[in-house]
Parts: C-alpha cells; sequence; structure tokens
C-alpha cells in the first residue's frame, strides 16, 4: 500500500493513535518502509482492487515455494504474470501458470543436459546449439517446425528454459507460432535473471543488425531459481554483473550503492534488479518512452556485437563497454572511471579488442532507436538520473569508440 493510501485508510477513523498526524504518519511509513521491503514475501502493485483475486493463485502457490522465494507480479499495457524468484523455486512444486495443455521445452545444448530434468511434465523438448550465432531465423524456423511435428496447439505451453538467447528466440516463436502461444520463461544466467526474461521483447538477429526481427509477447509466467546460476561458468557470470551494473545505474540509490560498494550479487540483488526492470516495463511496455532507459550502454553495446559477428563478445561483454562509452558521451568521466573499476573487478574487459571502431561507429547508425535517420542515445546525468532521447554529434560516438579501443 502506497503512503497515501495508508494514510486514508488508517486516519479515516480518527482513532488509531499512530494516524493522527499526517506529517509523522509518512515519517513512519519511511522509516519502516525498508523493513516492509525485507519481510515481504511477495510485491504486488498497490492500488488494484481486482488484481487480489487474479493474483491469489500466485499467493498460495507462495504456501508451497522454498521459504526464500518472492513473488513478484508483473504488469505491462498487455499482459500480468507472476514471478517467482529464489534458491530452488524449480525443484519445488511451484509453477507460476494453472497446468492447461501440454509443455514443450525449448533449451540449448549446455543447459539442457544440465536442468532440463527439473522442469515438470514436459511432454517434448527442443534443443538448440548454444550462443548468440545461433539466434537467428533459421534457428526460429527450425522450433517452429519441430514444434508442429510435436502437434503443439494454442492450449499447449512453451517454456524457454536457458540463457537470454533461449529466452530471446523460444520467446519470438511462441509470439509468432500460431499467432501466439503461451511462454514461461524459466532464466538460467545471471543476464537472463536479471533482466531478459522479463518484459516481453523478443527476437532474433540479423548479420546486418542485433535484435532486428522480432515482437512483444509477455510470458506467461517466470520462474527465477537462483541455484541454477552455480553452473554458470565464472565468464557468464561476469558478463550478468554488466546488465547488474546497468540496471544499478538507472534505480540509483541503495541498489547502486551495493553494486558500486562491490557487494556480491546474491538473490537480493537480482530482486532488486528484476523490479527495477518490472517497474519501467509497467510504464512503458513498447519502448516510447519510459523503457528507453532500458537501453542504456546498448547502443554501442549491439553494434560492438553486430560488428564482429555475434562471435567476439558476450552480450554482458559488449554491454560493459557500451556503458563505458555512454558515460563517456554522458560527460562522467569520473562515473566512468568507477564504472571501469567495477568492470574490471568483474572480470569483465575495459577495451574493446578485435573489432575494427569504424565498423562499430558504422553499426552505431543502424541501430533500432533511430528518429529521423538520427540515432539516440540514453546518457547518464548521475546514478539513478538517466536520460533518454539524446542527440549526439557523430564525431563524438567515433571518437568514444576509438576510446574504448585505444
Ligand atoms: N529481451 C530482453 O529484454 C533482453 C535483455 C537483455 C539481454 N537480452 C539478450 O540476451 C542474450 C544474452 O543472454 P545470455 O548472456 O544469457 O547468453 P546465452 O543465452 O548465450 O547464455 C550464455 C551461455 O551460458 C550457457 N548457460 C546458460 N545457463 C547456464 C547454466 N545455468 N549453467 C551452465 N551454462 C549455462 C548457455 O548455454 C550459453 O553458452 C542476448 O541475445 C541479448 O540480446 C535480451
Amino acid at each position: 500500500v502506497e503512503p497515501r493510501g495508508a494514510w486514508q485508510r488508517a486516519s479515516s477513523s480518527g482513532t488509531r493513535p499512530l494516524a493522527l498526524d499526517r506529517d509523522r504518519f509518512m515519517a513512519l511509513h519511511d522509516r519502516r518502509r525498508p523493513l516492509y521491503e525485507e519481510a515481504a514475501d511477495g510485491y504486488l502493485p498497490a492500488g488494484d482492487r481486482g488484481l487480489v483475486h487474479r493474483a491469489l493463485p500466485a499467493v498460495t502457490t507462495l504456501l508451497r515455494a522454498p521459504a526464500q522465494t518472492k513473488l513478484v507480479w508483473a504488469t505491462s499495457r498487455s499482459g500480468e504474470y507472476p514471478v517467482f524468484v529464489g534458491p530452488g523455486v524449480l525443484d519445488a512444486a511451484v509453477w507460476p501458470t494453472e497446468p492447461a495443455g501440454r509443455r514443450i521445452c525449448v533449451t540449448d545444448a549446455n543447459v539442457g543436459p544440465l536442468h532440463g530434468d527439473r522442469v515438470p511434465a514436459v511432454d517434448a523438448t527442443v534443443t538448440l546449439p548454444a550462443g548468440e550465432q545461433h539466434k537467428t531465423l533459421a534457428t526460429a524456423e527450425h522450433v517452429w517446425r519441430e514444434l508442429a511435428r510435436a502437434g503443439m496447439g494454442r492450449e499447449d505451453e512453451l517454456v524457454a528454459l536457458g540463457g537470454g538467447v533461449v529466452g530471446d528466440l523460444a520467446g519470438f516463436c511462441a509470439a509468432t507460432y500460431q499467432r501466439g502461444v503461451p511462454v514461461v520463461q524459466v532464466p538460467t544466467t545471471l543476464v537472463a535473471q536479471v533482466d531478459s526474461a522479463y518484459g516481453g521483447k523478443t527476437g532474433v538477429d540479423l548479420p546486418e543488425a542485433k535484435n532486428y526481427v522480432g515482437a512483444y509477447h509477455q510470458p506467461a509466467g517466470v520462474l527465477a531459481d537462483t541455484s541454477l546460476l552455480a553452473s554458470l561458468p565464472p565468464a557468464e557470470l561476469a558478463a550478468g554483473h554488466a546488465e547488474v551494473l546497468k540496471t544499478a545505474l538507472i534505480a540509483g540509490g541503495e541498489l547502486w550503492e551495493r553494486v558500486a560498494g562491490g557487494e556480491e550479487v546474491d538473490a537480493t540483488v537480482i530482486l532488486a534488479c528484476i523490479r527495477t526492470k518490472l517497474e519501467v516495463v509497467a510504464l512503458d511496455e513498447r519502448d516510447e518512452g519510459a523503457r528507453q532507459v532500458l537501453n542504456l550502454g546498448h547502443t554501442v553495446g549491439h553494434a560492438i556485437e553486430t560488428a564482429t559477428a555475434y562471435a567476439r563478445y558476450r552480450h554482458g561483454e559488449a554491454v560493459g563497454l557500451g556503458l563505458l562509452a555512454a558515460l563517456r558521451l554522458s560527460g562522467q568521466d569520473e562515473l566512468r572511471q568507477q564504472v571501469a573499476s567495477l568492470l574490471e573487478r568483474a572480470g569483465l574487459p575495459t577495451r574493446l579488442e578485435d573489432a575494427d571502431p569504424a565498423a562499430v561507429t558504422d553499426a552505431v547508425q543502424r541501430d533500432k532507436k533511430r528518429r529521423r535517420g538520427e540515432v539516440r542515445f540514453v546518457l547518464v546525468r548521475a546514478p539513478g538520473q538517466i536520460v533518454t532521447g539524446q542527440a549526439v554529434d557523430p564525431d563524438e560516438v567515433a571518437s568514444a569508440v576509438q576510446e574504448l579501443a585505444a
């Protein structure tokens, strides 16, 4: 309950001793807020009375979930869904959707053998080769045809078990197969658990540019089992740190302080990242305004991935470099230095190697967020103060990319 609503309810009788003075009430609410946040098992948006009924199955599911499980209720213009987060949540009797038809799992060749048998009641599995180079239309066609061969219908459910590549690709297949079937995202990398599994952006890359073909398709639910990260290779875990850093820069406040202070990325930090992303998506599902902040570091990051044929850098690594470029373009030298040290500490690159800076600068010009032929940037005023839609002199962009390679 937001403080204003709480005040209205508590003060209306005029008999509650702690709700007689509005200012004192608000101050008390402020003081207690961190405790409420910490003690909560679930986070539901305030002020939507009908939500109680819609979210009740998810809330009662928490009773069967491992003790540390948290529920976040995700909302957006086109749909809402439960997100369960915590260690062991995949092995418990927790599933974010009601049983409907059959369940078909899409995974990759690394994740399937490690965790495939943890997904309950799977009728068929489609296993893809691992890696960004396979986030293509050709792979999507393979998935569509496997789904057709398995006889998948609209009452059936797709499960995307894997990192962001599987999540984006399976999500895209779910958005388009028979014009849309439900997908449950089960993210298994840090990138996917803090970012890509939520918000409904799905798609594939083209050789010409990243994520150039896709659809918005909100998941029917997300299960983020943080214990799955134990099998993640260290370099992949590091790549996830870049998205954590990006999210912390966007959120500012406590999350930024924890991340900037070098705190370990645990389930609490993951939860804070999820809530930050979902708050943004709730305001703007389709990148028309508020959501653009989430592209921080991605304009140059995506260009680096495209210019290196999706083979040289992990997505998170490219985003880390993109963050440095964005901070240069923001004129934030001190913050840039701080972020560079944090990237280094996480084992992430801070120099662009094996890439032609001119090719990266060219790829920047093909960014999807171009308006009237001009690429727009997301810039940082300070942690928590992000500005979008900023036009930047192309020479400055070229020198920010050059600087990465220097
Ligand atoms: N849709 C969005 O909003 C959004 C947001 C951020 C990123 N993305 C996309 O996400 C993709 C990057 O995702 P990623 O970094 O997860 O890469 P990824 O999916 O390629 O996974 C990285 C590697 O880790 C392996 N792996 C995954 N989980 C594992 C586990 N638990 N144990 C062992 N190995 C495991 C995978 O097989 C792969 O080799 C990019 O394509 C990016 O565009 C999308």
